[in-house]
C-alpha cells in the first residue's frame, strides 16, 4: 500500500515541472486561469488563529500557505472578513473597504495577498452585494429620516394598513419586513433584519458597489464570490408570493419566491460586473441556486458574458451515492454550455463526509467523492477540512448554538455551526487551531483526524486528495478533456472517460458496498487499447495496470487509468 502511494507521488512529481503556469491569463488553447485552478473555500473564523483569541484570522491563513500550496490549491475564496457586527458571521458587512479587527488589518491583507502571490495562489473575496449590515453608515443614514439622501439606498415601504407591505417571508424566518418606528416605514430584508437589502434600482447604489469591486481589484484580488445573487431585485409592484400548503421549519407559511428572487434585472448587473472583472483578469463565482439547466445557462449569460463560474450546487442536492443521479446531474451541467463548477459542501451545507458516508465505509466514500469531483471537466471548489474528512459536529443543546437560524429553527434547524468547526491541524489541544478558547468547540475526533497525522499515513483521505490534485494539475485529459459517460446503465459504478486529443483517462468509481466487475468497450471513443495504465487507485490490491475489458473493483473504490489509442 505504502509503495503504491509513494510510487504515485514520485510519478507525479516528475511531471510537476511541466505544469503550465497558473499565472498565465490564457494558455495556448484559450483556457483561462480559473479553468485550470483548484479553488478552496476558507471560513476565516475557523481556519487558523494566529493571536490566540479563539477566532481565526488573516495571519493564520498566511501561516498555512505552504500547506495549501503543497495540497494543490491555486485560489482561495475567503468568506467575508470585512468589518461586521457578526450577526451572520460576516455576511452583514458594515464597511466594504476594510478588514474587521478580529481578522487583522488591511496591512495584514496586503501581506497575505503578496505572500499568496509568491505561492502562486490567488485570492477571491466574498462580495455581499444583496444587503449590508444595519450598522453600515449607509443604512444608519438611510433610516435616520424619510428625507435622508440615502433613504432610497434601501427598500423602504409603507405598510398595508397595520400590516407588512406584502406576504414575503425572510429565508431566515419571520416576515421579510421590519418596521422602523422612528420613520414609520418598513424596510425589506431577505435574510436577518440586521441585513437590510440594498436597492439595486438606485444608480447610486450600483455605482458605489462597483467602486467596491474596483477598490479590491486594485489591491490585487483575482475575483469575487458573489453572495446571494438570486435575490438582488424585487418586484416593483411588491406582489404577494404564491403560498403553498404547510409551514416551513421556522413556522412560516411555505411560499414560492416568485416575486423576490431571480428577477431578470439580476442579469443586467451581472453583465456589468463581468465587464469590470474582465478588465482585471478576474473571475466571478456566483452563489446561484439554479433549479435546472435553463436557469444555469442564464447565469453564464447569452454570450458567456455573465458569470464564468455559477455554482449550481447540484452535487449538494444528491444526498446518496447514486450513479444514475450523478450521471444525470453531470450531463445536465455539461450541456449548459459554460464551464462547470463542482462543489461538495460549504459553510452553509452539511459536510460531504457525513452526507454520503454510510457510517461504516466513510473513509472510502470520502475518497470516492474526492475522485469524482476532482476528475470531472470543470473547476472544483473545495471546502476547508474536506481533504482530511472533517465531519459535521452539530450543537446538541440549543443554548450552545451560535448561528441564529439554529436558535430560531431549533430543533428542526440546528444552524450551520456543525460545518464550521475549527480546522484540525494536529493532535495538540484544540487541534492546533488556537491556544485560546475556540469560538466553536473542536470535535474530539481531531486526535486522529488531523493534517499532521494524515500526512504521515500514505492511504489517508488527505494523501488521496494530494495525489488527485497533483494528477489533475499535470494531466491534460483531466484538465481539458471532454466528458464521455460510459456504461450508462450501470446502477452501481459511475464511469467516464476524459478525452483529449490522443490521450484519455478512464475514471471508474464503485459507489456500491459490493465488489463489482466492469468491462468497457472504448473503441467507439477512438481508444482500442486493451489495458489502462494505472494513475491512481484506492484499492488495497491496486495493480499498475487494469484490463479495460475486465476490471475488478473493491467496494467504494476508485480506479483511474490512462488509456491509449
Ligand atoms: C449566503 C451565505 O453563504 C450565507 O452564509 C449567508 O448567511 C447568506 N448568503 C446571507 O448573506
Amino acid at each position: 500500500m505504502f509503495c503504491k502511494f509513494v510510487a504515485l507521488a514520485l510519478f507525479i512529481s516528475g511531471f510537476c515541472s511541466t505544469v503550465f503556469s497558473q499565472t498565465q491569463a490564457v494558455d495556448s488553447e484559450g483556457h483561462q486561469w480559473w479553468q485550470h485552478a483548484v479553488f478552496y473555500e476558507i471560513y476565516p473564523r475557523s481556519f487558523m488563529d494566529s493571536n490566540n483569541d479563539g477566532i481565526g484570522d488573516l495571519n493564520g491563513i498566511a501561516s498555512k500557505l505552504d500547506y495549501l500550496k503543497s495540497l494543490g490549491v491555486d485560489a482561495i475564496w475567503i468568506t467575508p472578513c470585512y468589518p461586521s457586527p457578526q450577526v451572520d458571521f460576516g455576511y452583514d458587512v458594515s464597511d466594504y473597504e476594510n478588514i474587521d479587527p478580529m481578522y487583522g488589518t488591511l496591512a495584514d491583507f496586503d501581506r497575505l495577498q503578496q505572500e499568496a502571490k509568491t505561492h502562486g495562489i490567488r485570492i477571491i473575496m466574498d462580495f455581499v452585494l444583496n444587503h449590508s449590515s444595519d450598522q453600515h453608515a449607509w443604512f444608519i443614514d438611510s433610516r435616520s429620516s424619510r428625507t435622508s439622501a440615502k433613504r432610497d439606498w434601501y427598500m423602504w415601504h409603507d405598510g398595508k394598513g397595520s400590516a407588512e407591505p406584502n406576504n414575503w417571508v425572510s429565508t431566515f424566518g419571520g416576515s421579510a419586513w421590519t418596521m422602523d418606528f422612528k420613520t414609520g416605514q418598513y424596510y425589506y430584508h431577505y435574510f436577518y433584519p440586521q441585513q437590510p437589502d440594498l436597492n439595486w434600482r438606485n444608480p447610486a447604489v450600483h455605482d458605489a458597489m462597483f467602486d467596491v469591486t474596483r477598490w479590491w481589484y486594485k489591491r490585487g484580488v483575482a475575483g469575487f464570490r458573489l453572495d446571494a445573487v438570486d435575490t438582488l431585485f424585487e418586484d416593483p409592484e411588491l406582489r404577494d408570493n404564491p403560498v403553498l400548503p404547510g409551514l416551513n421549519k421556522y413556522g412560516d407559511p411555505n411560499e414560492t419566491d416568485l416575486y423576490n428572487t431571480k428577477l431578470p434585472e439580476v442579469h443586467v448587473v451581472l453583465r456589468d460586473l463581468r465587464k469590470v472583472a474582465d478588465e482585471n483578469n478576474a473571475v466571478l463565482i456566483g452563489e446561484t441556486w439554479t433549479k435546472d439547466v435553463n436557469e444555469l445557462k442564464q447565469y453564464y449569460g447569452d454570450h458567456s458574458n455573465e458569470l464564468q463560474m455559477p455554482m449550481d450546487f447540484m452535487f449538494t442536492k444528491v444526498d446518496r451515492l447514486s450513479p444514475p443521479e450523478f450521471r444525470r446531474q453531470i450531463a445536465a451541467v455539461d450541456s449548459a454550455g459554460g464551464w462547470p463548477v463542482f462543489v461538495l459542501s460549504n459553510h452553509d451545507i452539511v459536510r460531504s463526509y457525513v452526507r454520503y458516508g454510510d457510517g461504516q465505509n466513510n473513509q472510502a466514500i470520502a475518497k470516492l467523492m474526492a475522485a469524482l469531483y476532482l476528475t470531472l471537466r470543470g473547476t472544483p471548489i473545495m471546502y476547508y477540512g474536506e481533504e482530511i474528512g472533517m465531519q459535521n459536529t452539530d450543537p446538541v443543546r440549543k443554548e450552545d448554538v451560535k448561528d441564529p437560524i439554529g436558535r430560531v429553527g431549533w430543533p428542526q434547524e440546528k444552524g450551520r455551526d456543525g460545518e464550521r468547526t475549527p480546522m484540525q491541524w494536529d493532535d495538540s489541544p484544540n487541534a492546533g487551531f488556537t491556544r485560546g478558547t475556540p469560538w466553536l468547540p473542536v470535535p474530539l475526533i481531531y486526535k486522529t483526524v488531523n493534517v499532521a497525522s494524515e500526512l504521515k499515513d500514505p492511504s489517508s483521505i488527505l494523501n488521496v486528495y494530494r495525489s488527485l490534485l497533483a494528477l489533475r494539475h499535470q494531466n491534460r485529459a483531466l484538465l481539458d478533456g471532454d466528458y464521455v459517460a460510459l456504461n450508462e446503465n450501470d446502477p452501481n459504478v459511475l464511469s467516464y472517460l476524459r478525452r483529449y486529443k490522443n490521450e484519455a483517462v478512464l475514471v471508474v468509481l464503485n459507489m456500491s458496498s459490493q465488489p463489482q466487475q466492469v468491462s468497457f468497450d472504448l473503441a467507439p471513443q477512438g481508444f482500442d487499447g486493451k489495458t489502462a495504465r494505472s494513475l491512481l487507485t484506492t484499492m488495497a490490491t491496486g495493480s499498475q495496470a487494469g484490463s479495460v475489458s475486465h476490471l475488478s473493483l473493491e467496494p467504494f473504490s476508485v480506479y483511474i487509468g490512462a488509456v491509449s489509442k
